[in-house]
């Protein structure tokens, strides 16, 4: 009895027809008791929009030499050293058009860009130093290497947000924080190159966890949100005439309630989106990590920080967004065969699909390449299972959420959006159980009904979409449905795989490298 994921889109042709139908997945009989649970959408409104492109990633600047615990896992992943010329890495990119881009993570607040006026020696690449804050001297980014990077990212049709060093300036205290203000002489010289050469980037982030209880070093709330409106002056008198302009993210770090509001309420004319990272598993090295994936109450526990940022942005005048700009699930690099596995998927859809339910507009995803989390093998590429979760998510969850409740075993985890490309909707499901048998009937807003039976283990998920089609209804009769169903497993039913299954059939490149299609 092997584990499975199930995705299934359910096309109605319409809307507000009340209608039953059922589906007799395989296995049943197999063995596991069947349980009754109902999906009660609210198709009225919405309770959250986010970016048509929501899914996004992220690459770093770590060298080959960061290991944690003994392995290291970061290969040729950097954005120093990265090999811009492979195949597969453009096509998984291109597959998304486009794929959002967040590019930094720690040593980016080490990071001096080399522009012409800049004195400073640049050391390529980042030089292991275990004295140093966050173990490494500062690096350089050559403006060659990121000549390099923007025409990769122009023809792969990459969306840029760029993180920039938040640290020059500062005084490193005995108590842990920095003070003074921030040096953005650097900073301004780089963007005004990047705006010269035409670069496009869609935003600009200043500094990496430098808030709250900070990563290495903090940055006072008041002393970032006068950062912060400097970044903006320095963006709007640089792009004085290009459109459109990029947007302004911070802080970048962790959720921390009074830093976080102090930062929200005085920030509201110059910060466009509001980061935050997401860690919530915690350490990598963790032996536990798959047992908390797959408790229901533990992939809750995170969901108070979602409430907790949509409140305060809520309550405050700002009109920033919320953002995750980053979120690797266990820090220091992931764990091999967790969080590069068909397993890290539980969590990964959970995180996305309920961080739009608290009205967060992207998530990226640490990583698209590097550490023992990349959605492509840090090694060969080749596109993890997390990969085709994102690609199925981007292609068929659209922007507006519907507010969705599960009544049934807690196992099960429920999710809804309007279609992406239909007046349809998707539902996300979860059962994060590996031997039960859920029937779960699909309810929206009382005006129609689906029922959905289904066996499964380890993993089932569904995606349903319902369709108004007007140009089929002739040849239909009222009340029928259309189904789609994306049904995913692991490779011999072991959760642990890196290989997923998509309806029956291994989800592989072909041999130019191509990315495989995606069908019901
Ligand atoms: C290592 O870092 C410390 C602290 O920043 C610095 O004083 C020292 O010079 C560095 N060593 C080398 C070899 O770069
Ligand atoms: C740390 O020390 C600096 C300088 O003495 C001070 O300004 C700052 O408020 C202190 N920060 C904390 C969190 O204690
Ligand atoms: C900011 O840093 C630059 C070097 O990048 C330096 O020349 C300048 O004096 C600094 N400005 C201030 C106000 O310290
Ligand atoms: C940037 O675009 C402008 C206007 O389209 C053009 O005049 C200029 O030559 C371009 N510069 C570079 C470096 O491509
Ligand atoms: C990358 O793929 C190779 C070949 O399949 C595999 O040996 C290696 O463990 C993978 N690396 C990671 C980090 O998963
Ligand atoms: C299901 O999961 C439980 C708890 O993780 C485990 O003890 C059991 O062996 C699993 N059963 C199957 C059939 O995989
Ligand atoms: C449908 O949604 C509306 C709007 O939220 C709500 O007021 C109403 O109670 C819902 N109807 C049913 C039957 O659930």
């Amino acid at each position: 009895m092997g584990s499975q994921i199930w995705m299934c889109l359910w096309l109605c042709l319409f809307r507000f027809l009340s209608f039953i139908h059922s589906v007799n997945s395989e296995g049943e009989g197999a063995g596991g008791g069947s349980i009754e649970g109902l999906v009660r959408i609210n198709g009225m409104e919405s309770i959250g929009k986010i970016d048509d492109d929501f899914v996004c990633a992220t690459l770093d600047w770590w060298p080959p030499e960061k290991c944690d615990y003994g392995t290291c896992s970061w290969g040729s992943a950097s954005l120093l050293n990265l090999d811009l010329s492979n195949n597969i890495l453009s096509n998984a990119i291109k597959a998304f058009s486009p794929l959002k881009l967040r590019l930094g993570g720690t040593l980016q607040d080490k990071v001096i860009y080399d522009t012409e006026d800049n004195k400073q020696p640049c050391p390529v690449p980042f030089v292991k130093n275990t004295s140093a804050m966050f173990g490494f001297n500062k690096g350089c980014l050559p403006m060659k290497r990121w000549d390099e990077l923007n025409s990769f990212f122009l023809r792969t049709g990459a969306k840029i947000i760029f993180g920039l060093n938040a640290l020059p300036g500062r005084t490193l205290q005995r108590n842990g924080s920095a003070t003074g203000a921030w040096n953005f002489t650097n900073s301004e010289a780089f963007i005004r190159y990047t705006v010269k050469n035409n670069y496009s980037i869609a935003g600009w982030e200043l500094g990496n966890e430098l808030c709250g209880h900070g990563v290495g070093t903090t940055v006072a709330p008041s002393q970032y949100v006068a950062d912060t409106a400097s970044l903006h002056n320095i963006v709007q008198n640089i792009y004085k005439g290009v459109e459109p302009k990029p947007l302004i993210l911070s802080p970048g770090g962790f959720f921390d309630e009074p830093w976080f509001k102090e930062f929200t309420d005085k920030t509201t004319t110059s910060l466009d989106v509001v980061t935050h990272h997401i860690y919530n598993l915690g350490p990598g090295v963790d032996q536990h990590l798959i047992e908390k994936i797959l408790d229901p109450a533990y992939l809750d526990g995170i969901a108070n920080t979602f409430s907790g940022l949509r409140n305060i942005l809520k309550s405050s005048g700002t009109s920033a967004r919320a953002w995750v700009g980053e979120a690797g699930g266990a820090y220091n690099s992931g764990h091999p065969l967790v969080t590069n596995a068909f397993v890290f998927s539980f969590w990964y859809l959970d995180q996305l699909g309920m961080s739009a339910s608290y009205d967060t507009k992207t998530y990226c995803r640490q990583t698209l390449i590097g550490g023992n989390y990349g959605l492509l093998n840090t090694t060969t590429f080749v596109p993890n299972p997390d990969y085709y979760s994102a690609l199925l998510w981007h292609r068929l969850m659209g922007k507006n959420v519907l507010s969705t409740r599960f009544a049934g075993p807690k196992t099960i985890r429920a999710y809804t959006h309007c279609a992406k490309q239909s007046n349809g909707i998707v539902v996300l499901l979860i059962n994060l159980h590996n031997t039960t048998t859920v029937q779960a009937t699909v309810s929206i807003n009382s005006s129609w009904t689906l029922r959905h039976r289904h066996k499964s283990h380890k993993a089932y998920r569904s995606h349903m979409r319902k369709k108004h089609h007007d140009g089929l209804r002739t040849k239909r009769v009222i009340g029928e449905t259309e189904r789609e169903e994306y049904h995913l497993t692991p490779k011999d039913g072991n959760i642990q795989s890196q290989t997923m299954l998509l309806n029956g059939n291994a989800l592989n490149l072909d041999s130019s490298g191509n990315i495989p299609n995606i069908e019901p």
